[in-house]
């Protein structure tokens, strides 16, 4: 949202830090996601709760036909309460507990994503043990590097993630002889906030030749699940307001020809954008050499920042003043809870309104109650 179009009357009568999230965006995203499968009917967009389970925001994702991508039994209920068809919620994770499978199974979700063999044999026990026969596809650790933040990179073989691609074709077997598993495809995720098109080229690349490999040793591969990793621009959310998904699927256009179903997890790049975390100046501090702007939210209320150095663009949305440098702290008992050093800011003074952008990804998801600090709540355009 440009400055300016805050509703800053509405924000003067409520108690800072909140989320503020754009539904309109949110709306404009949906679509244009829509629009750029349009011609590829056997493609499917699974949100990955993840990135922000905010009921509101998931019903209007739900609204839209996606399916969901969950990592949790809790993200299994909270998708299903928002009303996703469990046909369409695909489960991912390594440490998958044995009420959260018999919860996926109870349910009649799409899709296992199994990470390990190990995790494979209890999930064909559980589903024997109810006569059932589990949806699997195998996630597979591509070996693959993206360009992007050290700490969300996924698919290197040095991650926890996934079965090897090397070990793959014995695990597949390992499946199709197991009669309460239905061996379906594959599961890839290369990492996160992943701007280079480049890095998805290479992982189709892998997938071309994984699935050819399988076929030509006898083992269908029915569909494949690219995961997610759009990333999003945060330096310029005003300029650059959604992710750039016209290169995205036209990569995996180009590269994934062919009938074989594609399933996407995108979650960032829906919900980033349309987010925003406002908090109120609460003093301005000099230093010996420098600013602060000490503000109403800290690290628990959206930890990117100190936890991956991540950037958001801050702005004052309250004040005319001429521009100057500051630090903008949170309020936390920890030398990181620090929003953004040198930032340049229209003159702050107590009480000023400050806009943390691009929050609606990673932010309220995953807040937490440090210092005691209640949740912040969220507020919606409309
Ligand atoms: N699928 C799988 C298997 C994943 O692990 C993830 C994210 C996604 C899909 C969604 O990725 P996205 O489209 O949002 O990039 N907390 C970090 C990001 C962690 C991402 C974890 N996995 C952050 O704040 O940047």
């Amino acid at each position: 949202m440009l400055k300016g179009t805050y509703p800053l009357d509405r924000f003067q009568g409520l108690q800072t830090p909140f989320y503020y999230y754009d539904t309109a965006l949110l709306q404009h995203t949906l679509d244009t996601i829509k629009e750029q499968i349009r011609n590829r009917p056997q493609w499917k967009v699974h949100y990955a709760v993840k990135a922000n389970h905010n009921p509101v925001l998931l019903k209007q994702i739900a609204a839209a036909g996606m399916g969901a991508d969950c990592v949790s039994g809790g993200e299994i209920r909270a998708a299903l309460e928002a009303g996703f068809p469990p046909e369409g919620i695909v489960y991912a994770g390594v440490g998958k507990a044995d009420w959260e499978i018999n919860l996926g199974l109870d349910a009649g979700i799409g899709r296992f994503n199994v990470e390990s063999s190990a995790e494979l044999q209890v999930l064909a026990e559980l589903a024997a043990q109810k006569g059932l026969v589990a949806p699997v596809s195998l996630r597979v650790n591509p070996d693959i590097g993206a360009h992007t933040l050290a700490g969300i990179t996924t698919g290197l073989a040095e991650n926890k993630f996934g079965i090897y691609h090397g070990m793959v074709e014995e695990v597949a077997r390992e499946a199709l002889s197991l009669p309460s598993i239905r061996f379906c495809g594959l599961h890839f995720h290369i990492g996160s906030q992943i701007l280079e098109m480049p890095d998805f080229a290479a992982l189709c690349n892998r997938i071309n030749d994984l699935t050819d490999k399988l076929e030509r040793h006898g083992i269908p591969v029915a569909d494949v699940n690219v995961g997610g990793g759009l990333g999003i621009e945060y330096g310029h959310p005003n300029h650059l307001p959604m992710a750039d998904f016209a290169s995205y699927f036209g990569t995996y256009k180009r590269l994934l020809p062919g009938l074989r179903p594609v399933h996407f997890e995108l979650g960032r790049s829906i919900v980033a954008p349309c987010g925003t975390l406002i908090t109120r100046v609460l003093y301005v501090k000099e230093g010996l050499a420098r600013r602060f702007a000490i503000v109403d939210a800290g690290m628990n209320d959206l930890i990117r920042p100190a936890l991956y150095h991540a950037v958001h663009r801050i702005e004052n949305i309250s004040s005319h003043g001429p521009e100057m440098r500051y630090d903008v702290v949170g309020p936390c008992c920890e030398s990181s809870d620090v929003f953004g050093k040198d930032v340049l800011l229209e003159e702050c003074s107590r009480g000023d309104f400050i806009a943390i952008r691009s929050a609606g990804a990673y932010g309220e998801s995953m807040a937490s109650q440090y210092n005691c600090r209640p949740l912040a709540p969220a507020y919606f355009s409309e």
